[in-house]
């Protein structure tokens, strides 16, 4: 059976292609779900994607998440600078998980550098892109496969 992961937005990142192409590059939020719907159809691994604005509904998913996904790859975009909330919700999932930025949060304002999420997930990636998602699939996959071996 196919393994099953998911794919975590947070805020703004539905206005992608619209939102500072400078960090966030061109592509549309639409473009990005097909490019990572391809790639895990071409890796055999089932693909959900979901994205919210509102922080409280960001915790449903990611609790909800747990039941039905093997991984988890997270952009909690503004929220991962400010929310304890979203960071207790991950550290209840248990599996793994990859924090993901497109842009460098390191290269930007002090305030970015900080993320309240790194702590409690099991590695990331950020300053790649929208490449970044692929290469978060293609590592998570590996991840899992390990595990099951
Ligand atoms: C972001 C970086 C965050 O600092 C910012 O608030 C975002 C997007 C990124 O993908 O680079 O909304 O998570």
């Amino acid at each position: 059976m196919n393994n099953k992961i998911i794919i975590i937005n947070g805020p703004n990142l539905n206005l992608l292609g619209e939102r500072e192409q400078s960090q966030y590059g061109s592509i549309t939020f639409d473009q990005l779900k097909k490019k990572c719907s391809k790639k895990a159809g071409e890796i055999g691994i089932d693909v959900e994607f979901a994205q919210s604005n509102v922080e409280g509904e960001l915790v449903n998913i990611i609790q909800d998440a747990r039941k039905k996904f093997d991984g988890m790859i997270i952009n909690a975009a503004a929220f991962t600078h400010t929310s304890v909330a979203i960071r207790d919700a991950l550290d209840l999932f248990k599996k793994p998980i990859i924090e993901l930025h497109l842009s460098n949060i390191y290269k930007r304002e002090e305030f970015r550098h900080k993320s309240l999420i790194s702590g409690v997930v099991t590695g990331g990636i950020f300053g790649l892109g929208a490449e970044g998602y692929i290469l978060a699939i293609i590592s998570l996959q590996k991840t899992l496969q390990n595990e099951n071996r």
